[in-house]
């Protein structure tokens, strides 16, 4: 009898199952009027039936990691492939967890094809809104918002960047883009999405300066992403500050794919660190009334993809590589808690 409670015990921490499901981060962000969500990645979502659980548990909300770019799921030029991105809905749907779409307009992981079929700006109009009639129209109303834009601003110089839409059609591929979408799904939120520009000063004011133009421009964007990929040391103070700005553009803005990334092998003193972070950027959002979501790009360190674009780094999400909770798990439910 005492055996099989350690054991049970035992299951149930190995499992990651909380005690009580209102204690789930889901259940703790329902009760704040925010989304928490995930990104998923298709293997471990088919093979790992503690990925899945976990997810469906903890989060309120999912985004295809790769599933819905270009290269994935329009490979040929006639010829889209919807299977993973149908099996992303249907998870979701069958959990009662809301969608965003990522992406519809980014300079990288395009097919070979694209290049070669916008090669002038009317080609490549024609085929940026067959994408996204196709790829919006499909998930109409099943999404909340889109992604439609990923990027778009240069690191050094706060320009648009290089990218063979800009090369093609010009700056008003961004204008395009969101007309586009809107067409096709009138309900979904439409975002600007972008990393290195959650705060004031430098990108953060480039991508604010793009999204206010919009606005003025009449164009259908509703929101900023702001991605999140940041260090155990960020500076998030200022967040607040761009957060306000945008809010009064009119825009919301949802936290996309944050991870906080620390020196492996990690110590407790770079989770501690890590947590502080999360947790700045939880209450941040909270503080924030135009603040929608907080999505982090995977949840376990088991499935991340900063090890393989970071070297050196890594331990970058709530989850350990067991799923077992981390000083940053904990660090957001005190926060949503709170
Ligand atoms: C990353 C994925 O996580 C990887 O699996 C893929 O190999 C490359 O792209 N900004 C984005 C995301 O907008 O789409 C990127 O995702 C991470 C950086």
């Amino acid at each position: 009898m005492r055996k099989a409670l350690v054991l049970g015990t035992l299951a149930l921490a190995l499992s990651g199952a909380p005690a009580l499901a209102e204690d789930t981060l889901r259940a703790l962000a329902a009760a704040r009027g925010i989304d928490v969500g995930a990104a998923v990645a298709m293997r471990p979502l088919r093979e790992d039936p503690l990925y899945a659980g976990t997810l469906k548990r903890e989060f309120g909300m999912m985004v295809g990691e790769n599933a819905f770019k270009w290269d994935a799921i329009h490979p040929l030029a006639s010829r889209y492939y919807f299977d993973d991105a149908d099996e992303i809905v249907a998870f979701a749907e069958a959990n009662g967890m809301k969608l965003r779409g990522h992406t519809l307009v980014w300079h990288q992981q395009n097919p070979t094809w694209l290049a070669r079929r916008i090669r002038t700006r009317d080609e490549a109009i024609a085929v940026l809104k067959d994408h996204i009639d196709t790829v919006v129209g499909r998930y109409k109303g099943r999404i909340v918002a889109w992604d439609v834009v990923n990027e778009a601003i240069d690191d050094s110089t706060g320009e648009l960047r290089e990218s063979p839409w800009l090369t093609a059609i010009g700056p008003d591929y961004i204008a395009l883009a969101f007309r586009f979408a809107h067409e096709a799904d009138p309900a979904a939120k439409l975002y600007y999405n972008d990393y290195n520009a959650e705060g004031v000063g430098g990108k953060g004011d480039a991508v604010y300066e793009l999204v206010k133009g919009l606005r003025e421009q009449g164009v259908p964007i509703d929101g900023v992403g702001w991605q999140g990929h940041l260090l155990g040391n960020s500076f998030t103070a200022d967040f607040m500050a761009n957060g306000e700005r945008l809010a009064a553009l009119g825009l919301e803005i949802a936290i996309t794919e944050l991870d906080v990334r620390i020196k492996v092998p990690a110590d407790d003193r770079g989770f501690a660190q890590q947590a502080k972070i999360y947790a700045t950027v939880a209450a941040t959002c909270l503080a924030l009334p135009n603040c929608r979501a907080i999505v982090t790009w995977g949840f376990t360190d088991a499935h991340s993809w900063v090890p393989g674009f970071f070297p050196g780094e890594g331990a970058a999400l709530p989850f350990d590589e067991s799923y077992g909770r981390k000083p940053a798990y904990d660090a957001i439910a005190e926060t949503l808690r709170q």
